[in-house]
Formats: structure tokens, C-alpha cells, sequence
């Protein structure tokens, strides 16, 4: 039996319905540009997050831009990111002309090391993103204390983690600002490109909506240089939909992580998620770390199973970044878990049967 990494068709039936008519109602209204169901999908996926103002945005990527822009970050200014992460994390830094300065992570949850931000602070340093990574909160307590302590913007990147609480918090209430992308693989995901802005700062709400509408207020009344990112109101028809089954497919996810970690605890040299006690881990991806990772991402490929790798080179070492000067041996935690980290597959509806497959697939490769 071969297992695809993500498999959405039984999500695809479960809304085919719901996102037929509305596409139908769409056509009819013809409202494609921040139309009803883009208003809607903001208002509905800001309360499921537990703020006050939503700002649906093309991408993950531009709601991150948007919301340093938002916060003024500009030339000559620094923002501290994890080291391991997708490269949108640290890119938007780069759009705004500021410096994006690396951190490296907790070797238990891959998440931004507090101690190494702290470390990191500068005059300069005017913002820090948390990744929620994988699925599973940063530590924000801690996060919180060191930046309001010396004046520092929180921007979450809640990319990887729609639903999950700390201390009975939903990601996206956490900082100043945070950021999702619904990417179609995504836990909530669309049918293309498109993200959200999420805050309770009706400062930052009000700039970000005309950050992503060419920076007017009126029909051309520009107060400030934007540009042009807005949620597609087709892609928002899809995303009201999938949002109503949202936190059944986390609790789903949750329940083969379980599953997977029952059926991979005998396998003394693999290391399966943690989630900490005091939070939920949504699991958009189950990363484990294994020895000799690349043969055994082979051996996975050769019997059928689809396997990827979050991230195998971190930030601070992508040609990308060179002129930044950073070495190997700089993010020792991060550097061990590219080496190391590899995602099975994970989608709401695997069955355990497969999971069952995977995880054989897994003892046989090493
Ligand atoms: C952590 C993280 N940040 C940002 C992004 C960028 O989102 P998008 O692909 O929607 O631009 C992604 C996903 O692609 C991500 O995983």
C-alpha cells in the first residue's frame, strides 16, 4: 500500500456541497474582490482565533510583510527569527529592508529558544517572530516577558498551528500581530494562495487593511504606499467551509499522532513529538528525528510512503542569506535537527491502517 503525505479527498467530499453553491453565489453576485464571503471568513476566523480584527491577505508570506509593515519595521532595524523555519519567516523581514537576525531553538518542541532571543536583543531590535512550528506554540510566556521588557513587537507566525491553545489561548491572540497562511496544505487550507493579519490593535488592524488594498482609505484616497493583497472571495468560500470542520480535523490529527506514537515508542532511536503540558500541538506535521535521515528517507520513498523534510538547511545557512555571515556551528539545536528531523505523512482522515504501514515502513528503513 503506498501513503501519500497528505491526502485531502475525504475533506474535498465533505465540502464539495457547501462550496459548490457558493461558488454558484459568487459567479451570480460577481463580488471576486473582498466580496461577502472574504468579510465573512475574516470576521469568522478572527473569533475562532479570539481576537477582535481579521485582514485576509494573498498569502502567509505578505500577511507576515503587511503586519512588520504595519508595525513600521524598515531599514536599519532588526527582527529576531528562528533559524528553523520556512524561509517566509525571515523574507518578509528582508522586504521591509530590515535585518533579519537568527536564534536558535528548544531542543524538545523546535520552537525559538527564549534565552537565544534574549541573547540576541540589540538597540536595534525592534520585533521578534515566533514560529508556532509544526503545529505546537512557542514558549510565549516567557517570549512575552523578555520583549515587553525591552519594548519589542510580538509578530506570531501562526502558519503551521489554526487552533492550537497556550494555556487555553488560541495562537493568534498571543502578541501584537500574528500571521496564518491557509496554503493548501495547510491545516485550514484553500484551493491556492491566501493568508490572514489577526490582532486586537485596532492601530494595526485599521493600517493593515489599507496595506493590502493599494494604502487608501477611499476609492482613491491613498494615505499610505500599499499594495495589492487581498483574500480572494472564492478562496473564502472554501475556507468558511473547511473552518466549521476545523477543530474535529485537529482533534483527528491529534488522535493519529497518538496512534503513531504508540506504534513508534519501541523504536529506541526515534524521537517522537513532545507536546507540552501547559498546550495543544495541532499537528499540521508529525516530525520525528531519526538517525542517518537521508538513507532512511530513501528507503521510505522506495516502499511507498511519502515522507518530507521541515527544514533541511537552516536559515542562517541558505545562500540566500549568505551576505548575513552566519557559519555552521552558530545554531548548534537547529543545526542537529536538520540533520536529523524528517515528517510522515499526517492528514485528518489517515486511517490506522495506514498508519500502521507507515510506521512499519519506518522500522524496516532504519
Ligand atoms: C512557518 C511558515 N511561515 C510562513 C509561511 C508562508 O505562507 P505562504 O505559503 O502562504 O506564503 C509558511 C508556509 O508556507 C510557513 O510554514
Amino acid at each position: 500500500m503506498s501513503i501519500p503525505f497528505i491526502d485531502f479527498k475525504e475533506q474535498n467530499r465533505l465540502i464539495q456541497g457547501e462550496v459548490d453553491l457558493g461558488f454558484k453565489k459568487v459567479f451570480e453576485k460577481g463580488d471576486y474582490i473582498l466580496g461577502e464571503q472574504a468579510h465573512l471568513f475574516e470576521a469568522a476566523f478572527s473569533k475562532y482565533c479570539e481576537v477582535q480584527y481579521g485582514v485576509g491577505v494573498n498569502s502567509g508570506t505578505d500577511a507576515l510583510h503587511l503586519a512588520l509593515m504595519a508595525l513600521d519595521i524598515q531599514e536599519g532595524d532588526e527582527v529576531i527569527v528562528p533559524t528553523h523555519t520556512f524561509i517566509a519567516t525571515a523574507l518578509c523581514v528582508s522586504f521591509c529592508r530590515a535585518k533579519p537576525v537568527f536564534v536558535d531553538i528548544e531542543p524538545d518542541t523546535y520552537n525559538i529558544d527564549p534565552k537565544s532571543f534574549e541573547a540576541a536583543i540589540t538597540k536595534k531590535t525592534k520585533a521578534v517572530i515566533p514560529v508556532h512550528i509544526y503545529g505546537q506554540p512557542a514558549n510565549m510566556d516567557e517570549i512575552v516577558v523578555i520583549a515587553r521588557k525591552h519594548g519589542i513587537k510580538i509578530v506570531e507566525d501562526a502558519a503551521q498551528a489554526h487552533g492550537s491553545r497556550y494555556k487555553g489561548k488560541r495562537v493568534g491572540s498571543l502578541g501584537d500581530v500574528a500571521c496564518f497562511s491557509f496554503y493548501p496544505t495547510k491545516s485550514l487550507g484553500a484551493c491556492g494562495d491566501a493568508g490572514m493579519i489577526v490582532t486586537n490593535n485596532k492601530e494595526i488592524y485599521e493600517k493593515a487593511l489599507m496595506l493590502r488594498d493599494y494604502g487608501r482609505q477611499g476609492r482613491y484616497e491613498h494615505k499610505i504606499k500599499g499594495t495589492n493583497s487581498r483574500l480572494d472571495t472564492l478562496q473564502a468560500v472554501v475556507l468558511n467551509a473547511k473552518l466549521k470542520h476545523l477543530d474535529q480535523w485537529n482533534e483527528m490529527r491529534a488522535k493519529n499522532a497518538a496512534y503513531y506514537a504508540e506504534l513508534l515508542k519501541p523504536l529506541k532511536n526515534v524521537v517522537t513529538p513532545i507536546t507540552k503540558s501547559d498546550r495543544t500541538h495541532v499537528f499540521q506535521t508529525y516530525a520525528v528525528l531519526v538517525p542517518h535521515r537521508d538513507k532512511v528517507v530513501e528507503a521510505m520513498k522506495a516502499q511507498g510512503v511519502g515522507v518530507l523534510i521541515h527544514y533541511p538547511i537552516g536559515l542562517h545557512l541558505q545562500e540566500a542569506y549568505a551576505e548575513l555571515g552566519y557559519k555552521r556551528g552558530d545554531f548548534p539545536v537547529s543545526e542537529k535537527v536538520a540533520l536529523d528531523i524528517m515528517s510522515l505523512p499526517m492528514f485528518p482522515h489517515m486511517t490506522k491502517e495506514q498508519i500502521e504501514v507507515v510506521a512499519a515502513a519506518l522500522a524496516k528503513s532504519l
